[in-house]
């Protein structure tokens, strides 16, 4: 019987993880088959439950299940156990429901092998303090940047992640929590869109002087057209804006890796997608 994997999520029809996986399988030779699930709210424990009990080797997980499945894992990886959500379940040799969360190390390797980033001594500055945002903080600093601003819409939600992130990040790092008016006013090496502004067509009220003509601009977010923070970070002058395409790829290729270890060539994958969504 073919090794069987899934999407789980509510909504999950738009999700690209299926063909993404596809290609893995294909390039790499693997025989697995890989679905998009939309599970109900109620049943989500049942249902992953049952399907790491039969066929199925291994989850992804995606809206809005990630913090229920970081309940659920028996054993976590450690970046998994900070972010408090999991994104990808599998079932170790004592039958423990295992979860890691990719989400970060996808962010990592696209920003620094696909788009040559050095996050090394880099000024980063992460907007957003949601679900998504919690993800990546562990990731990054343990990348290496010197300083890490959170700034939200409501500043005690980045309050609170940067005492939680407090003990990790260590005295090297500057780690800052802060409303969007209230940014440190000067032009940060990479700049990161984590908030879900982005799907109601919006922009967070950034500064202006956040922009500098070196800094790397990158969205979380991906679309078919350039995304709002996008087109915002151009019109600054960045020196480059980037949508989270490569980051989603990237994500399922860590998840593909835990699963089946072997690594697949991202590149071909994310050209791929990009032509398909054109
Ligand atoms: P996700 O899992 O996608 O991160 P979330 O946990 O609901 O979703 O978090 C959404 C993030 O986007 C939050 O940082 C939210 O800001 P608040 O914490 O102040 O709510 C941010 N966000 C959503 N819509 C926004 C908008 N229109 N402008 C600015 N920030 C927005």
């Amino acid at each position: 019987m073919i090794d069987q994997y899934a999407v789980f999520g509510n909504p999950v029809a738009h999700s690209q993880s299926p063909f993404i996986h596809a290609c893995f399988a294909r390039q790499q030779q693997q025989s697995m088959h890989y679905v998009a699930t939309q599970i109900d709210p109620e049943s989500f424990a049942q249902q992953v439950d049952a399907f790491l009990q039969g066929q199925g080797k291994g989850l992804n997980i995606t809206v809005p299940f990630k913090e229920l499945a970081w309940q659920l894992a028996e054993v976590k990886t450690p970046r998994a156990a900070l972010a408090g959500a999991v994104n990808t379940l599998w079932r170790d040799e004592q039958g423990r429901i295992c979860g890691d969360n990719t989400d970060g190390l996808g962010l990592i390797n696209d920003l620094t092998q696909n788009l040559g980033c050095s996050l090394k001594g880099a000024s980063v500055l992460l907007l957003g303090a949601g679900g998504a945002v919690r993800g990546v903080i562990q990731p990054l600093l343990e990348a290496g940047c010197s300083e890490l601003i959170i700034a939200n819409r409501t500043p005690e939600k980045a309050q609170q992640l940067v005492q939680h992130f407090a003990e990790t990040a260590g005295a090297a790092v500057t780690l800052h929590a802060c409303g969007y008016s209230e940014i440190p006013a000067k032009a940060y090496d990479v700049i990161i869109n984590g908030t879900s502004a982005s799907l109601q067509g919006d922009l967070p009220p950034l500064p202006e002087a956040i922009v500098g003509a070196h800094s790397l601009c990158y969205d979380m977010m991906y679309s078919a057209t350039q995304t709002p923070f996008c087109h915002w970070a151009s019109r600054q002058g960045a020196a480059r804006a980037v949508d989270g395409l490569g980051m989603l790829v990237e994500q399922a290729a860590e998840a593909f890796f835990r699963w089946r270890e072997r690594r697949p060539d991202t590149a071909p994958v994310i050209a791929m997608l990009r032509q398909s969504l054109a």
